[in-house]
């Protein structure tokens, strides 16, 4: 059966990468959650999808020059809906202790493409394993160099892609990952066999409209990655039951 994994939680309904978009996720029933995480200035693990804080919070600055203190004063629900008015940016450590209580997919990305946040890798799976979760985590990210440095761990690792690639799957097995994680238009039903006959999982984004939801969920896929988990438990059921 075709997993469905909340977008940021559920960011189509709730402000995203925040504890009430994963709360709402749990609620509506997804199989799991994506967030993305960054570094403090203070080498702390923030769950936040930008580089900056200027979008979705009432602050302004770079992640990487503002200490947890600093993040932990922003309010991260006042621009999506005055209803979320002093949601915070979580600590990864936040979503993990919940995840405990919560056992869910949780697919954490690191989010670093533009900027390196030297050691992330370590401090991720550090936190991972402080809270047992090795067996609920895929661990992504479209920064495949540091996917590389993470494949002698025991957590499952995903290549996060939005190119057309040849053969993908021979592609992971290099890199040492289990799954990929293309954007929708990276990707055909004839790959989606391909790979799953290869035993690599594939896990596409951001499956929001109902049409591509039952391509996907026809074509077999492990994961679709959406912001609306609710709507996609609906198609789910008219598609497969
Ligand atoms: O992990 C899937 C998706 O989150 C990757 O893109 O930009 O939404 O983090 P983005
Ligand atoms: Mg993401």
């Amino acid at each position: 059966m075709c997993r469905i994994i909340a977008h940021r939680g559920s960011s189509g309904t709730h402000p995203e990468n925040t504890m009430s978009a994963f709360e709402e996720a749990r609620r509506a029933g997804a199989d799991g959650i994506e967030l993305d995480v960054h570094l403090t200035k203070d080498q702390k693990l923030v769950v936040i999808h930008d580089e900056w804080v200027n979008r979705t919070t009432n602050g302004q600055g770079y992640i990487q020059d503002l200490t947890f203190n600093e993040i932990n004063q922003l309010d991260a629900g006042s621009w999506f809906s005055e209803a979320f008015q002093g949601e915070k940016i979580p600590e990864l450590s936040d979503v993990l202790s919940w995840s405990v209580n919560h056992p869910m997919i949780l697919n954490i990305e690191l989010k670093n493409i533009f900027i390196d946040y030297p050691g992330i890798e370590k401090l991720v799976t550090q936190e991972v394993k402080r809270f047992g979760l090795e067996d609920q985590v895929i661990l992504s990210s479209f920064n495949h160099v540091s996917l590389k440095k993470l494949s002698q761990q025991d957590i499952k690792l995903a290549m996060l892609y939005t190119a057309k690639l040849v053969d993908p799957w021979l592609y992971a097995e290099y890199l040492g990952v289990s799954g990929l994680h293309p954007g929708m238009h990276s990707i055909d039903v004839q790959m989606v066999k391909k790979a799953k006959d290869a035993g690599v999982d594939v896990r596409i984004y951001t499956v929001n409209e109902e049409k591509d939801m039952v391509r996907w969920f026809k074509a077999g896929c492990t994961a679709i990655i959406t912001d609306f988990p609710e709507k996609a438990r609906q198609v789910r059921y008219k598609v497969l039951g």
